[in-house]
């Protein structure tokens, strides 16, 4: 098949939620009409769950699990499907940022009674920057669920995007019926089925008979007068509005019951982005190009503690990808051959010969990739869009053992290169500070540096409320920035400038005092 083919026939995408809005549930579930699986239940949650914050053999569990759930590739008339999976839990929700990079459209799945919560307007933000096409699944009809319209107005208003229906809900809870395809005039009627497909019924138009006979006159009655309000209220559907990232169509369903996934599927597959193009530093990538480029956007290291094994997981942007060819690293400055190069099907990994734009492979990788890095058939490329956010949480992180220095300083290196957090060397003293979203995210890193490096650290706290990358055109006020607030001066891992806030007050007073210098809260700006 010929380039152009292969990428049209692609769709590679995200399903994101706040915690238990239903997406691994969705995820399953479009595997199952996919056909990528048999039976619900045979792909197993990766998401750490919220009572096991201290469970370190659950994460180990997971992070094996997560290698294999990481991309789920599947084939479905005549398209070639791949879900990138995020991790539902927050404290991980770098990981999901960065896994946003490299999709070219979004499931964002709510929960139908708990409407938008707050990761959801977090995720939103990020699909935001870069105008990546949303589809909102409403998730839980058959739970009773806040007034359709109230919603709608909600997701419009918090997550700041233009929304238009293309099904409507017929009552939810007890009293849900289904819902009617407003797309294509179809009817579904709810039958809780966890393992089967709910078959579709045909009407003509919403004066059809069979509306009455198959939901009774009153519910006939209000799904007409919604329709009719809807149709004042909504636009018609254009789906340049949606590619633009300007407009979400929303479908309502329930995951759990198998009950509208089909038509999301359907229309998905319709109306989705196929690869899209990708801006490096140098020019904007077309995926139409011939010559091969990708983008590392995840590190999974260290699965088998007996083997320093780590995969990168490479997005292809352009042209065709092929084993034994020789690859250009731009950031080495040095040319690889990919021998092994694996493709990741369902719950299976297979090597491949070739991959496709839009396509994630697996990379075996030695420790010579980070997060970020490009590969390309010898052109100099940096790919954009790999921002790194001001952290929420920080503390210093010291030796614990002093016989086991240098496996600390590798171990920590090498976390940091997977995105596990960030780190700051303070100019001051020296010493290396630990950025993190979340609690949880400290534990983790105590426990691998013990369990794969053998090292021991401690964490101290420390009073800081933001780091923030600072940049300015006037040098010599950025050296006087910087002498003046010596003692909370850092580096980022790049070496960058980064200035360590300990309070809002304080940034903000700084932000007053020197107004020519750019205070950036993301490391890319
Ligand atoms: P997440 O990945 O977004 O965190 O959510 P997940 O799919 O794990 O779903 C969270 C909980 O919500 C699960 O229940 C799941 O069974 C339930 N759920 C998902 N979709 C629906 C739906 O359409 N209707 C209803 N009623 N429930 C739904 P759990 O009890 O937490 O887990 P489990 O023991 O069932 O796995």
């Amino acid at each position: 098949m010929s380039l152009k083919k292969e990428i049209e026939r692609r769709k590679t995408f995200a399903i994101v939620s706040h915690p238990d809005a239903g997406k691994t549930t969705l995820t399953e579930k479009l595997l199952l009409f996919g056909g990528a699986i048999h039976v619900a239940g045979a792909v197993k949650s990766n998401k750490i769950k919220k009572t096991a914050t201290s469970d370190f053999m659950e994460i180990e569990r997971q992070r094996g699990i997560s290698v294999a759930t990481s991309v789920m590739g599947f084939e479905y008339n005549g398209y070639k499907v791949n879900i990138l999976d995020t991790p539902g839990h927050q404290d991980f929700q770098e990981d999901t940022f960065r896994t946003l990079t490299a999709v070219d459209s979004v499931i964002i799945v709510i929960d139908a009674a708990k409407g938008v919560e707050p990761q959801t307007e977090k995720l939103m933000a990020v699909c935001r920057m870069r105008n990546t096409p949303v589809i909102v699944f409403v998730n839980k009809m058959d739970r009773p669920s806040e007034d359709t319209f109230m919603l709608l107005e909600e997701i419009e208003k918090q997550l700041q995007i233009k929304t238009r229906p293309l099904s409507w809900p017929i009552n939810s809870g007890p009293d849900f019926k289904g819902v009617y395809n407003i797309h294509k005039s179809s009817l579904q009627l709810f039958q809780p089925a966890v393992q089967e497909i709910a078959k579709g019924i045909k009407i003509n138009n919403l004066n059809d008979p069979q509306l009455e006979q198959h939901v009774g006159k009153n519910d006939a009655d209000t799904l007409r007068e919604e329709l009719e309000l809807l149709e004042g209220v909504y636009p018609p559907f254009d789906v340049k509005d949606y590619l633009d990232g300007e407009l979400a169509p929303v479908f309502f369903g329930s995951a759990l019951y198998n009950f509208g996934v089909q038509e999301l599927l359907d229309s998905f597959l319709e109306i989705a982005p196929t690869p899209r193009p990708k801006a490096a530093i140098e020019r904007v990538v077309d995926p139409y190009e011939e010559t091969f480029s990708g983008f590392v956007f995840k590190i999974h290291a260290n699965i088998d503690p007996n083997h320093r094994s780590r995969i990168a997981f490479v997005k292809v942007c352009s042209g065709k990808f092929e084993r034994n060819k020789v690859y250009t690293h731009t950031r080495l400055n040095k040319t690889f051959r990919i021998s092994s190069p694996t493709a990741f099907m369902a719950s299976k990994k297979e090597t491949i010969e070739e991959a496709w734009p839009g396509d994630i492979v697996g990379i075996p990788d030695t420790g010579n990739f980070v997060i970020g890095d490009t590969l390309s058939e010898g052109e100099k490329l940096h790919f954009q869009g790999m921002p790194s956010f001001s952290p929420e949480m920080f503390r210093y992180i010291e030796n614990a053992d002093p016989m086991r220095t240098k496996q600390l300083e590798k171990g920590i290196d090498q976390l940091m290169d997977e995105g596990v957090a960030q780190l700051f060397t303070s100019q001051f003293n020296g010493r290396k500070i630990i950025g993190c979203v979340g609690q949880l995210q400290f534990e983790v890193i105590e426990y691998r540096l013990e369990h794969e490096y053998g090292a021991k650290c401690r964490f101290e706290s420390i009073q800081m409320h933001k780091a923030c990358w600072i940049e300015c055109d006037d040098q010599k006020l950025l050296h006087e920035f910087k002498l003046r607030k010596a003692q909370r001066m850092a580096k980022d891992k790049q070496g960058r400038d980064v200035f360590m806030a300990d309070s809002a007050f304080i940034l903000q007073m700084a932000q007053q005092d020197f107004e020519k210098i750019r205070f950036h809260f993301t490391s890319e700006f």
